[in-house]
């Protein structure tokens, strides 16, 4: 909710996140980074606390899980976060189903990490390579073919339906244009005859069925419903030269409850005496999930498959060496390369006792 009432008392900047001297910035702010805020300069680093319970910031190596997916190809993928709008997986597939499936229970939008392959479906195929956001609404039949020695898949499973927001005042060709999305086109390669057997998620739970005729015969296809593939190097980062945009300019597509995001690379802010750094915060009404896919931050490479999450409401942010640095090697560097898949989540997640297992200490 915008609202006209402001204030402001004791030491601030007259530009939020600019010019703060010797102060360190906290964000509280509400609706992720969208709604009513407030900036808290204070004297130091918010986010040095040793936590007891549930309520605590985490991050584990999506390398040490091993789905049983990745050594068996009747296998599926590992289970991470999860709460009554989304569920969060794993998948490091490497061999191709032998089944085709169907998920009945939500929406599936996987990012390419590692790996190669194509994604048949009823639409047809569509080929998938590191980058690239494969996306298979629900209810679409489909099958994961791998051609590559290993995969690692990180997928977002929403209950409510996946759809790209609507980008005010940026027009039709921004942040990407609707034409680097991939469409299938259907297959021209007549299906095995045969028994072709299909699993379905129904409710969480699997069942099989043997179906008579193949389920990839489709011949043509029309309509507004369909999976499709889209790289993050098709994205086009909207940014400023004067201020750190919030994650919030940088959705990809949303679901009840649920926004899918990319942070990536960009110039540096150039305007002297910006926070280049993203500054600490509370995002008070959304979990925050961090996927790192690749990419540095002031010329350090950042921790490829790392995964953390972040509770509403828990003070966060880069370390205050890392904002020191900004501002020290200011000149050095003119780009952030990162690429990181960010998931905001209104409901609490809760971590699957694998993924607790693979967490790491601080
Ligand atoms: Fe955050």
């Amino acid at each position: 909710m915008r609202t006209l009432i402001q204030h402001s008392k004791g030491r601030t900047s007259p530009q939020a996140h600019r010019d703060i001297g010797d102060l360190k910035d906290d964000e509280l702010t509400r609706g992720g980074f969208d709604g009513r805020e407030a900036v808290l300069y204070r004297r130091e680093d918010p986010t040095v606390f040793k936590a007891t319970g549930r309520f605590r910031s985490t991050a584990a190596d999506l390398h040490d899980i091993v789905p049983s997916d990745m050594t068996d190809a009747d296998g599926g993928p590992q289970r991470l976060y999860y709460n009554a709008h989304a569920t969060i997986w794993l998948s490091r597939r490497s061999k191709t189903m032998p089944f085709v499936q169907r998920n009945v229970d939500g929406d599936e939008c996987w990012f390419v990490h590692e790996g190669r392959g194509i994604v048949e479906t009823e639409f047809g195929p569509l080929s998938f390579e590191p980058g690239d956001y494969v996306v298979i609404p629900k209810a679409i039949t489909h099958r994961w073919v791998i051609e590559s020695e290993s995969t690692l898949l990180f997928g977002i499973e929403t209950v409510g339906e996946q759809r790209a927001p609507t980008y005010v005042g940026l027009g039709r060709h921004a942040p990407f244009d609707p034409d680097t999305i991939r469409v299938p086109d259907p297959s021209t390669v007549a299906p095995s005859t045969g028994g072709v057997e299909m699993r379905v998620k129904y409710d969480s739970e699997y069942s099989t069925l043997k179906l008579e005729n193949h389920p990839f015969d489709v011949e043509g296809w029309k309509g507004d419903y369909f999976p499709f593939t889209f790289n993050v190097r098709d994205w086009n980062v909207i940014m400023s030269d004067s201020l750190h945009l919030p994650p919030s300019m940088h959705v990809f597509l949303v679901a009840e409850g649920v926004n899918i995001i990319n942070l990536l690379p960009r110039p540096f802010e150039s305007i002297e005496g910006t926070e280049r750094i993203p500054w600490y915060h509370r995002n008070a009404d959304y979990d925050e999930i961090a996927f790192i896919h690749g990419g540095e931050s002031l010329g350090r490479p950042l921790h490829k498959g790392l995964v953390s999450h972040d509770p509403q409401g828990i003070n966060h942010g880069f370390p205050e060496r890392a904002r020191d640095k900004s501002r020290r090697e200011w000149d050095d560097h003119s780009r952030i390369t990162w690429q990181i898949i960010m998931i905001e989540t209104i409901l609490p997640l809760k971590l699957d006792e694998v993924l607790q297992a693979a967490v790491m200490d601080d």
